[in-house]
């Protein structure tokens, strides 16, 4: 497999950062572009927390660079991740580019959540090395990372991606087509739809919820997937819940009115102190922190083998 040094990240938000900081963490020479000079210089900072909160050596944030010339922050990359917002002109911008002023044989892999890569990198010529590389947040906790086979791109762009992820410990996942929410976050919004909408009909309330989830199949999910799930008891079971639940579940072709409603009330979840539920400083920081404690101690076991 090839052999990389050099990795570029564009954008030191709160991804590029994370992204930055599981490369640097694995020994990799790392420079971030990030053009807004507040960012840039709060970056070194912002990883030394990540760093203190997963109890790891605060010095690798020291050798992590950041720059605000882009031309130069790619001259020697031979791995460039993209995560700037998650506006579709500005990634064809950055990846035009990329190709333009990275190393011909670079990778150039971009963060976007939900676009098509093919969108991306509609017009370019180089297609063939540049890849959807979805980590999530946060990128030093989580370990999948979805990589997103566009129209163009190379099985060797896919097979280098996928072998240096793996190196860093990562759990990627190769997505063969490239629709908008790849798979994760498809699954995801699946659950979301139905969840929102059972709310919304009043079926039961946000908390009871929640609660269903989390006191069930929320507990059987980090050891057992869904097919997995579906094989333990048996496709037969399966078609024959299917028969009664499937015709009964939310099928709407957009978002449900009911979040349109609170989105336009300003009911916005924590930011406004009230979303599906009402929300207080402490119960946010509670929910915070029981996040953080709990992404930590699964990574810890999954370091302990
Ligand atoms: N936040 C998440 O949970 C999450 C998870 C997975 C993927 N993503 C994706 O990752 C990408 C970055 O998201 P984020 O949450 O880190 O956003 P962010 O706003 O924290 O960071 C984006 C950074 O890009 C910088 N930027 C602006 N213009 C730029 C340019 N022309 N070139 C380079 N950098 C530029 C901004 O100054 C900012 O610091 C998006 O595509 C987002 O959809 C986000």
């Amino acid at each position: 497999m090839r052999d990389f040094k050099n990795i570029a990240v564009i954008g030191g938000g709160l991804m590029g950062a994370g992204i930055a900081q599981v490369f640097a963490a694995a020994d990799y020479r790392v420079t971030v572009f990030e053009p807004n000079e507040e960012v840039r210089l709060s970056l070194k900072n912002r990883v030394v927390e990540n760093l203190e909160l997963m109890g790891s050596d605060v010095d690798i944030a020291g050798s992590i660079e950041t720059s605000g010339d882009l031309a130069e922050t790619v001259a020697s990359a031979d791995y460039v991740t993209e995560a700037a917002p998650e506006k579709l002109d500005l990634k064809r911008e950055i990846f035009a580019d990329l190709e333009r002023l990275a190393p011909a044989d670079a990778i150039l892999a971009s963060n976007t959540s939900v676009i098509p890569i093919t969108r991306i990198t509609e017009g370019l010529e180089t297609a063939h090395r540049m890849v959807g590389t979805h980590w999530w947040n946060p990128p030093y906790l989580v370990p999948l990372v979805e990589v997103v086979q566009g129209e163009r791109t190379s099985a060797a762009t896919i097979d280098h991606t996928m072998a240096l992820l793996r190196g860093l410990g990562k759990e990627p996942a190769h997505v063969k087509k490239d629709l908008p929410g790849f798979v994760a976050n498809r699954l995801q919004h699946a659950l979301w739809r139905e969840a929102i909408a059972m709310v919304a009909e009043g079926i039961c309330d946000a908390q009871t919820l929640d609660s269903c989830v989390k006191n069930s199949f929320g507990l059987r999910l980090p050891v057992l997937g869904p097919l997995e799930n579906a094989d333990l008891v048996g496709l037969d079971l399966t078609l024959d819940i299917h028969k009664t639940v499937i015709p009964e579940l939310d099928r709407s072709a957009g978002p449900n009115p009911f979040l349109e409603q609170q989105v336009e009330a300003g009911r916005l979840g924590f930011k406004s102190g009230e979303g599906f539920r009402i929300w207080s400083e402490e119960e946010k920081n509670n929910l915070r922190e029981q996040l953080s404690v709990h992404l930590v101690s699964t990574q810890r076991e999954r370091d302990s083998g």
